[in-house]
């Protein structure tokens, strides 16, 4: 009979032994030394050692509702007794109906048609065949260039490492797709934020350049969210659409990550009410518990589809495109965000969250900048002194005090669940603050 310590033990070894984590370098041979989850409850996570972590990363940006919710594992499991899947092709089940007609009555209404796929990469995916082929559908055999934006990150499949533009994911990977543009966003890497008038017509001059014809879509991150929580200038969004136009060129945006709430509005579009052509969205939507995105559109480029020669319809999907079960977790994710009023939760915690960090780094000269929307905030750290980034001793030192944030290069981010009450905020400010403390010392 083994041991609950004996059992940790074994556990760990064949963690290092068999299992291949993403994005991590290598452990070396010997047990793992990475932090091991057994469970979790509201914004909190516990280890195998039974320590308590209050989650400020929601798992990849995923569990807005946090862990835990029996409401949504007996939906997800009452459908998967029930018809866990039947695939899409052809056919059709309940869920994925309702979950579409759901999103539609959510979006804007010019956002109509919802394609499923399961990750945030393959929805970059499908966005990237659905515009190319759209515009080649109605004669535009020229336009297959897409641009994406410096910061930008779409995911790590081909398609969408080619429209993101870190050296680091890409090295090595050669021969990179061609067919994208990697052009400037006004809130740059450098901190500098420029004016959206003189951002967009550094941006037209580079359409022109490409030759306007020959551009299919441009994809944007309404925050840019992996890049270090990059908020554009006021009027730069409306500015792109109205560039789009002219040109005719369709406008994605790329909510996987500020989707469902995270930014304190449903979509982040709400803050600039700007309307794209195509919305990719996963993460908040069903708060990590199934895997599921979605890519929404108009009826224009659906029925566009119908031109098709080959298949009077979209070539193209996925084993679990519209899985029953997931769709049904997303239903149910989406109900708690409404009953709960989750989204405006999301605006009132994280005003409370920002203003509690910008006033304790004040007078830090630790740190460079404190900004955010809703409960997606980035602390940026002025450069290190001693080769080791502050952010990441910042992360480190939060993580021995119970506290989980996301840490990349010198940026902090802090992304709660949405359910985070205002007595969490305070112990996660309180918390930070005597990180900073520890940093000083
Ligand atoms: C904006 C955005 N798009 C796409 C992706 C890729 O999603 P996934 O990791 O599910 O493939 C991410 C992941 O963080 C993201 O933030």
């Amino acid at each position: 009979m083994k041991t609950g310590e004996y059992l940790l033990q074994e556990v760990r070894e064949q963690d290092s032994k068999h299992l291949w984590h993403p994005w991590t370098p290598f452990g070396g041979p010997g047990i793992s030394h990475l932090p091991l989850y057994v469970s979790g409850s509201g914004c909190h996570v516990f280890d195998a050692e039974g320590k308590k972590y209050l989650d400020a990363t929601s798992a990849a940006l995923n569990a807005s509702l946090g862990y835990g919710r029996a409401d949504i594992v007996s939906a997800v499991s009452e459908q998967m007794s029930r018809l866990m899947t039947f695939e899409l092709a052809g056919a059709s089940t309940v869920p994925p109906i309702q979950l579409a007609t759901k999103i539609a009555d959510l979006l804007p209404p010019s956002l109509t048609r919802t394609f499923f796929c399961s990750s945030g990469s393959e929805a970059t995916e499908t966005a990237i065949k659905m515009v190319r082929l759209y515009h080649r559908l109605r004669g535009e055999f020229t336009r297959n260039l897409i641009v994406g934006f410096r910061g930008g990150y779409h995911g790590a499949t081909c398609g969408a490492l080619a429209l993101s533009s870190s050296a680091f994911n890409q090295q090595g990977y050669d021969p990179a797709l061609t067919g994208f543009v990697i052009v400037d966003h006004p809130s740059g890497v450098t901190g500098m934020v420029t004016p959206s008038e003189e951002a967009i017509a550094r941006l037209e001059r580079v359409l022109d350049a490409e030759g306007p014809n020959k551009i299919a879509g441009v994809v944007i991150e309404p925050i840019l969210g992996i890049g270090g929580v990059r908020i554009p200038p006021d009027n730069y969004l409306k500015l792109l659409r109205q560039l789009c136009d002219r040109y005719g060129i369709l406008l994605i945006f790329d909510e996987v990550l500020t989707g469902f709430g995270r930014t304190g509005r449903l979509f982040a579009l709400e803050h600039w009410d700007v309307v794209p052509d195509i919305i990719l969205l996963s993460k908040c939507l069903t708060g990590g518990y199934v895997p599921l995105s979605a890519i929404t559109t108009t009826d224009d480029i659906y029925t566009t589809f119908s031109q098709d020669p080959l298949l009077g319809g979209f070539r193209h999907g996925h084993t679990n495109s519209g899985h029953a079960a997931a769709c049904t977790g997303a239903l149910a994710v989406i109900a708690a965000i409404e009953n709960e009023r989750l989204v405006q939760n999301s605006a009132i915690q994280g005003k409370f969250l920002l203003d509690g960090l910008r006033s304790i780094t004040a007078t830090s000269p630790d740190v460079s900048d404190v900004r955010g929307l809703g409960l997606l905030i980035a602390i940026e750290f002025a450069a290190d002194d001693d080769g080791t980034p502050l952010a990441t001793r910042f992360a480190k030192g939060a993580a021995i005090r119970g506290l989980l944030v996301r840490q990349q290069e010198n940026i902090v981010t802090l992304a709660p669940p949405l359910i985070i009450t205002t007595s969490e905020c305070g112990v996660l400010l309180t918390t930070v603050g005597q990180v900073f403390e520890s940093l000083r010392r």
